[in-house]
C-alpha cells in the first residue's frame, strides 16, 4: 500500500533530545544519538522479511542507541532506534533477526527505514550469536536471565523503548506499531502476540521457530539415529534424494515447474527405498543411492519418534532439502562419512541441556536423546516454546497477525506452523478474524526455493490493520527459473490451497484459484 509521508518538526538528533525511557523493572544506563547520512545497502530477498530484494541508498536518519539493565540481573541490553530525518510514515517497526540473535541486524532495519518507518531493534543482551559467549554463567550454570531476555522480556522492552524514543523525536507517538520477523523473528512475533498482546498492532511471524526448545533438541535425533545404525549417507545422496522426490511429485498439480503444490504424503507418494542402487547426478559427479540414504530420507520425512513409535516432532516436507537435519561429511580418502548435526542443535544440547562447554555429541545414545528431550521440555517450554494457543489477549487488543511458511522449508518443518495454527483454531474458531496462516509451495526457509515468494506479505498485513482488508491470499512471485520464467501465484489462506485451473499459462496468477 502507498504510505502517505509527512514532514514533521522534529527534535535535534542529539542525546539531550531524548529523556531516558522509564519503565517498570528497567533502568537506562546510557543513551547516544548521532546523525547518519547517505546510508546504503543491498538487501537480498527476505533480508527484510516479507519483502522482495531491494537496494536502499541515501537514507538519512537519527541513530539513537540505548543501553539498559534490569537491576539485579547484571544484564546489559543494547537497543537501537533509527528515526528517519525526513518522510517519517508515522509508524514504528520492530526489526527482528534469527538463529540465536535477537536483532540489531542491519538489513531488516535499513529495509524498514527505507519505507519511512521509525525502527527499533534489540540485541537482548548478547551481541554475538555463538552460544559459547552467552549461554552459561560458568560450566554447569545456565544464564537464565540471558535466555529469558532472548526469548521474551527484551522484546516487550524494545516496543516500549521504540515508542518512547519515537515520541521524543517527532512529538507524537507512532500511529501504528508492527513487528516483522521470520524464523527466530517469527518466534519472537508469536511470543509478542501470546505474552505482550499490546506491544504491536500488527505482526508478521513467518516460518516461526516455534517449539524452540524441542525443535533444537529434535535436530540431534537423525544424526544419532543414523550413527547408531552405522548407516551414514553422503551429502550428495541426501541432496539427490531431496531432488528425486520433486521430480516424482512435480506433475501431480498439473504443471511441471519443479514445485510440489501439495507435499503431504497422501498426495506426494514416493518411496526412497525404490531408488536404492540408482545413479543420480551430484554436482557433476555420479552418485549411487545407498540403503543408508533411503533410511535417512525416510526418517527425515517421518519426523522424530518416541521409543514406542509415537510422533514427537514433525519431519520436513517432501520437496524440502533434507540436508539440515541430515547433514554429513565424508573423508575424501577413506570415503567414510559422519553425520554433522545442525549447529544450533549442537549448541542447544551442549550449553542449555548438558551445560558443558566440553560436551561431545558423538557419545550420545538414543536413551540419552530421550532424556534430553524430557529435560528440554520440562525446563524450557514456558520460557521459549511460543506454543501457547490462547491468543485472546491479542484478539481483544485488536491485533492482527500473519504467519506464512514455505512448504519446502528445510529448517523448520512446515507442519509445526500448521499444527500451531490448528491449535489456535481449536480454541477459537473465529481465529481468522485476527490471525491467518499461509503455506507457500516450493518456498524454503523464509525465502528462496523455486516457489512464488510472498514479497508483499507485510503490505497485506498493513492493509488488514489499517483498512480492515483481511488477506485471503498473499501474492507470490518466484525468482526466474532456468528458462527465465517467473511464476506468479496466489498463496492461499489455510486451509485453502492454490489449484491450477487446468488451462492457460501456469505462470500467471489468474490461472490459479484457491479451493
Ligand atoms: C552516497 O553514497 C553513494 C554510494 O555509496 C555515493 O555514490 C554518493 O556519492 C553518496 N552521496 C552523497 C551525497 O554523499
Ligand atoms: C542491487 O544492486 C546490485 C549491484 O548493483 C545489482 O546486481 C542488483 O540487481 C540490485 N538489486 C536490486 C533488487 O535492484
Ligand atoms: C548506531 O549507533 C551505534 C552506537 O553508537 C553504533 O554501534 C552503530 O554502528 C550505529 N549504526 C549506524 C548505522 O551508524
Ligand atoms: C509413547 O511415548 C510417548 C513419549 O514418551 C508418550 O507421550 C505416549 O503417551 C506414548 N504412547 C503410547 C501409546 O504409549
Ligand atoms: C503434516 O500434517 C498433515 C496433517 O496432519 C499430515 O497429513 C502430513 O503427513 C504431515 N506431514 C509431514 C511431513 O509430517
Ligand atoms: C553440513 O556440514 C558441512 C560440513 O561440516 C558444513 O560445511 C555445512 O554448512 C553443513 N550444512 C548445513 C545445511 O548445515
Ligand atoms: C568427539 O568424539 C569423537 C569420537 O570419540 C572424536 O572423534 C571427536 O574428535 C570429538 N570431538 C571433539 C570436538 O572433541
Amino acid at each position: 500500500m502507498k504510505l502517505t509521508r509527512n514532514n514533521f518538526t522534529r527534535a535535534a538528533c542529539i542525546a539531550q533530545s531524548f529523556p531516558y525511557p522509564k519503565f517498570f523493572g528497567a533502568q537506562t544506563v546510557s543513551l547516544t544519538a548521532e546523525t547518519v547520512t547517505n546510508y546504503s545497502m543491498q538487501i537480498p530477498q527476505a533480508g527484510y522479511p516479507a519483502h522482495d530484494a531491494r537496494n536502499v541508498s541515501n537514507l538519512n536518519f537519527c541513530n539513537v542507541s540505548i543501553i539498559y539493565t534490569h537491576p539485579g540481573q547484571h544484564d546489559s541490553i543494547n537497543v537501537q532506534v533509527w528515526l528517519p530525518l525526513e518522510d517519517w510514515n508515522q509508524r514504528l517497526q520492530g526489526a527482528a533477526s534469527g538463529g540465536f540473535l535477537a536483532g540489531l541486524t542491519v538489513a531488516p532495519m535499513a529495509g524498514a527505514l527505507s519505507d519511512g518507518f521509525a525502527v527499533v531493534s534489540t540485541d537482548a543482551g548478547h551481541k554475538v550469536e555463538d552460544a559459547s559467549t552467552w549461554a552459561l554463567l560458568s560450566p554447569g550454570n545456565v544464564d537464565l536471565y540471558a535466555l529469558q531476555n532472548f526469548a521474551s522480556v527484551s522484546l516487550n522492552d524494545a516496543a516500549i523503548i521504540g515508542k518512547s524514543i519515537t515520541e521524543s523525536f517527532y512529538g507524537q507517538r507512532p500511529s501504528r506499531s508492527y513487528w516483522n520477523g521470520c524464523s527466530g523473528g517469527g518466534r519472537q512475533g508469536l511470543m509478542l502476540a501470546q505474552r505482550y498482546p499490546d506491544a504491536f498492532d500488527g505482526i508478521v511471524a513467518a516460518a516461526p521457530g516455534i517449539n524452540f526448545n524441542i525443535a533444537l533438541t529434535a535436530g540431534m535425533y537423525w544424526p544419532i539415529l543414523l550413527e547408531r545404525k552405522g548407516q551414514v549417507p553422503s551429502p550428495c545422496e541426501i541432496y539427490a534424494l531431496s531432488l528425486a522426490v520433486v521430480a516424482a511429485c512435480d506433475a501431480n498439480d498439473g504443471v511441471v515447474d519443479n514445485i510440489i503444490s501439495d507435499p503431504d504424503p497422501g498426495h506426494c507418494k514416493f518411496d526412497p527405498f525404490s531408488v536404492v542402487g540408482q545413479t543420480f547426478d551430484c554436482q557433476g559427479a555420479k552418485v549411487k543411492i545407498s540403503q543408508a540414504a533411503a533410511l535417512g530420507a525416510a526418517a527425515g520425512w517421518d519426523g522424530v519418534r518416541a521409543a514406542n513409535g509415537s510422533l514427537l516432532y514433525p519431519g520436513v516436507n517432501r520437496g524440502a532439502l533434507l540436508n539440515v537435519g541430515l547433514n554429513s561429511t565424508c573423508d575424501s580418502h577413506t570415503g567414510k562419512c559422519e553425520m554433522v548435526p545442525f549447529t544450533y542443535s549442537t549448541q542447544w544440547v551442549q550449553y542449555w541441556l548438558e551445560k558443558d562447554p566440553n560436551f561431545n555429541w558423538t557419545t550420545l545414545t538414543m536413551d540419552d536423546f530421550y532424556r534430553l528431550w524430557r529435560l528440554s521440555e520440562s525446563i524450557y517450554t514456558d520460557m521459549t516454546a511460543t506454543n501457547d494457543p490462547d491468543l485472546s489477549g491479542f484478539r481483544a487488543s485488536g491485533g492482527k497477525m500473519i504467519t506464512w511458511a514455505g512448504l519446502a522449508d528445510p529448517a523448520v518443518p512446515t507442519n509445526s506452523s500448521r499444527n500451531y495454527y490448528e491449535m489456535v483454531e481449536q480454541l477459537d474458531p473465529d481465529v481468522r478474524q485476527y490471525y491467518r496462516y499461509f503455506q507457500a509451495p516450493g518456498v524454503q526457509h523464509c525465502g528462496g526455493g523455486n516457489g512464488p515468494y510472498p514479497g508483499k506479505a507485510f503490505e497485506s498485513l498493513m492493509a488488514w490493520v489499517e483498512r480492515g482488508e483481511a488477506p485471503d491470499v498473499l501474492h507470490g512471485v518466484s525468482l526466474p527459473d532456468a528458462n527465465g520464467t517467473v511464476y506468479r501465484r496466489p498463496i492461499c489462506a489455510y486451509p485453502l490451497k492454490a489449484h491450477y485451473k487446468k488451462k492457460g499459462n501456469a505462470a500467471l496468477a489468474e490461472n490459479w484459484e484457491c479451493t
